[in-house]
């Protein structure tokens, strides 16, 4: 039996007076909870306006870390191909690892903080010479800094919208070539944090509040796109070589509450799409034509290339007004709820490809074994 090591890292307990488990970190307030969890709690919100004045208030610290029933999932999967020793990714973790010398690791932790945070559990896998499943360091850091990745895109043509990014409040002479309507984000975040339908700009005065608004609050550069106002489609791929598209998952913006802007953000993630009132957002397969399925097929690969990743990467792509398909962004740690009330793409998209959860997660890491020569 091969021992294989399981990085992850795992959301703060919704009543866990301790708050993450960082390893030696002080304390946080219980009362800030993931949005998961918080929004599990809650009655839930059809109003689009009541929802846009609560969601940026809303806690959204640790939405990329997973849950116990993630964890608990993975783990399952992985012990049919060998023993799991579970290596939660806190600061201890390059002790932890190195006293297990697993054969592999399966990496899914998002990482404490930084910029870099993705990159760090790969980085002390390569350290200590230890074979892991995924994309390398800089792979994870290049595709968490959204601009970083989207000009690496452009350079191997691409499509991505244009875009520039702000530093500080006012500092917008850059924006002077895009065009209106524009859509911000946060530059280094990942399951919509700091996304929400506020983030869709019409006017310079709209761009200017929303733009000092996540400067203020995520402390971190605000990346500023053109408005792709077409369909979306989220794309998995599993592989090296012979990487495969899966079956493509569109989002059906329809299944939105009234009113509500076709934006795949933390409001359709996190408040409206809840286990007990999943959210038929999802398309899978996408009820689209062949023709437009290869082209997007053909955009997903050429960004999974481009980018360098390995074994698996969600790429999101949308089309914009005149129905070419850009990519938005990928997801090298892609999200991979095991429920399927709970719609996690990726999962949803193997499911359709007659892909078991187990054999999803096993596939990731057999593709892994198979680079480093590992018999599993
Ligand atoms: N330039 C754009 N034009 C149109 N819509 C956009 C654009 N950028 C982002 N969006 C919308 O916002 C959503 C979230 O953006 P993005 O995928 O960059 O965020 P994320 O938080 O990294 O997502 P994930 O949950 O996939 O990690 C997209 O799915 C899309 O609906
Ligand atoms: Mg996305």
């Amino acid at each position: 039996m091969k021992r294989i090591g399981f990085a992850y890292n795992q959301k703060p307990a919704p009543d866990a007076p301790g708050g993450p488990s960082t390893g030696d970190e002080p304390p946080l307030d219980p009362a800030e909870e993931p949005p998961s969890i918080a929004s599990r709690n809650a009655t839930p919100s059809r109003d689009a306006a009541a929802v846009l004045t609560a969601a940026p208030d809303a806690d959204d610290q640790f939405a990329e870390w997973d849950s116990p029933e993630t964890i608990d999932a993975v783990d399952r999967a992985l012990s049919r191909l060998g023993t799991v020793i579970r290596l939660e990714a806190t600061r201890d973790f390059p002790e932890q690892l190195r006293a297990a010398r697993p054969d592999i690791v399966f990496n899914m932790a998002e990482g404490l903080a930084g910029v870099n945070r993705e990159a760090h559990v790969p980085a002390i896998c390569e350290f200590f010479g230890i074979p892991y499943s995924g994309s390398d360091p800089f792979t994870l850091t290049l595709c968490l800094n959204k601009a970083r990745a989207k000009q690496v895109l452009a350079y191997y043509g691409v499509p991505t919208a244009p875009f520039a990014v702000v530093e500080r409040p006012g500092a917008t002479d850059a924006l002077d070539a895009l065009r209106y309507p524009l859509f911000v984000k946060p530059l280094h975040e990942g399951s919509s944090k700091g996304i929400t339908e506020r983030n869709l700009c019409r006017t310079p005065g709209d761009l200017d509040e929303q733009v000092r608004f996540l400067l203020d609050r995520y402390a971190e550069p605000v990346l500023v796109e053109e408005f792709l106002s077409g369909d979306e489609f989220t794309c998995a791929v599993l592989g090296n070589d012979d990487a495969q598209v899966l079956p493509l998952v569109a989002m059906n913006f329809g299944a939105l509450p009234p009113g509500a802007l076709p934006i795949y953000g933390f409001e359709a993630k996190w408040l409206w799409d809840r286990p007990d009132h999943p959210l038929p957002i999802f398309d899978c397969p996408a009820r689209i034509d062949d023709e437009l399925r290869a082209q997007i097929e053909r955009v997903t690969l050429a960004a999974y290339r481009a980018l360098g990743c390995r074994d698996w990467s969600r790429v999101d792509v949308r089309l914009d007004a005149a129905g070419v398909p850009n990519v938005v962004e990928v997801n090298p740690l892609p999200g991979i709820l095991p429920d399927p009330a709970d719609n996690s793409c990726f999962p949803k998209a193997a499911r359709a490809a007659g892909l078991s959860y187990d054999e999803l997660i096993q596939t990731c890491l057999i593709l892994a074994a198979e680079r480093h020569g590992i018999d599993l």
